[in-house]
């Protein structure tokens, strides 16, 4: 129980690796507001997690991270459901891009800008602010992506937000070590949730072929990092990134 008496929001909740997340912190003892843009889906995993035999330990609240105002709420919602706010993973995202000759910029690059770069700084900003109102200290766990650190095909505003959440994970860190934040990114590789299984099984065995040991990261092994990585034996990690590639960027 790792997160007794801790609440937490995580963005992008309802699905995939926010989704395995929120599973991990409740058995670790967290709160969690399941925080995402498809309502239906974050009520859909309430009702899974109180089934799993948690009722009441989680929430779910609407928001597009994308929009600031929306952000500030969901951690008004968070504190006002379960007390105060102790952890938020900014784990919101989309994926996807062409070639950069054939970008149509409002298409193929500011989608990605608002909801995967955007998302993570009002995050931060919001739940910064809640950290220092609180005076309990905090932490800050946002997820980027190998394509944060290297070039890849197709990837060109995709690794342009990724790269822009690990430098404001470096910079919140030094900002909000005098309220007694902490703040990790990470970067998975790939991973077998919705963004991975909608391809074919030809590509997902590429994909897997990337990573060492021929295999997809299981977003249990991501939600187990995150869970560490959120928790007092993680106190010494700050500012800086996890790596969570299954070996892709060794
Ligand atoms: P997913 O598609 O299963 O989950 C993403 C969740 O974010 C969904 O529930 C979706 O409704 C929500 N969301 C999307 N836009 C939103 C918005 N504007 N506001 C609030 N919620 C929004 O995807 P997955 O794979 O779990 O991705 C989670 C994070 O991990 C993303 O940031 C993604 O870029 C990152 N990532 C995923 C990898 C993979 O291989 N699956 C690899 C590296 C990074």
């Amino acid at each position: 129980m790792r997160l007794e008496g801790k609440v937490a929001i995580i963005t992008g909740g309802a699905s995939g690796i926010g989704l395995a997340t929120v599973k991990k912190f409740v058995r670790e003892g967290a709160k969690v507001l399941i925080a995402d843009i498809n309502l239906a889906q974050a009520e859909a995993a309430v009702a899974e997690i109180d089934a799993l035999g948690f009722p009441g330990a989680t929430a779910a609240g609407q928001v597009n991270v994308s929009i600031y105002k929306e952000v500030e709420a969901v951690v008004a919602l968070a504190v006002k459901t379960f007390g105060k706010l102790d952890i938020i993973f900014n784990n919101a995202g989309i994926a996807g891009g062409k070639p950069l000759l054939d970008h149509d910029p409002e298409v193929d690059y500011m989608p990605m800008i608002r909801v995967d770069q955007d998302g993570v700084y009002y995050g931060i900003l919001a739940a910064g602010r809640q950290f220092r109102d609180q005076g309990t200290g905090g932490v800050i766990i946002s997820t980027s992506s190998i394509y944060g650190e290297q070039a890849a095909e197709l990837a060109f505003s995709y690794s342009a937000a990724k790269a822009a959440v690990i430098s404001f994970t470096r910079s919140a860190a030094y900002e909000l070590a005098e309220y007694g934040v902490r703040a990790v990114a990470i970067t998975p590789g790939r991973v077998g949730t919705p963004i991975i299984n909608q391809f074919s099984d030809e590509l997902k065995t590429l994909f897997a072929s990337e990573q060492m040991r021929n295999k997809l990261t299981l977003p249990e092994e991501i939600a187990d990092t995150v869970a560490f990585l959120a928790s007092d034996e993680a106190n010494a990690i700050n500012g800086t990134v996890v790596h969570v590639d299954d070996g892709y960027s060794a």
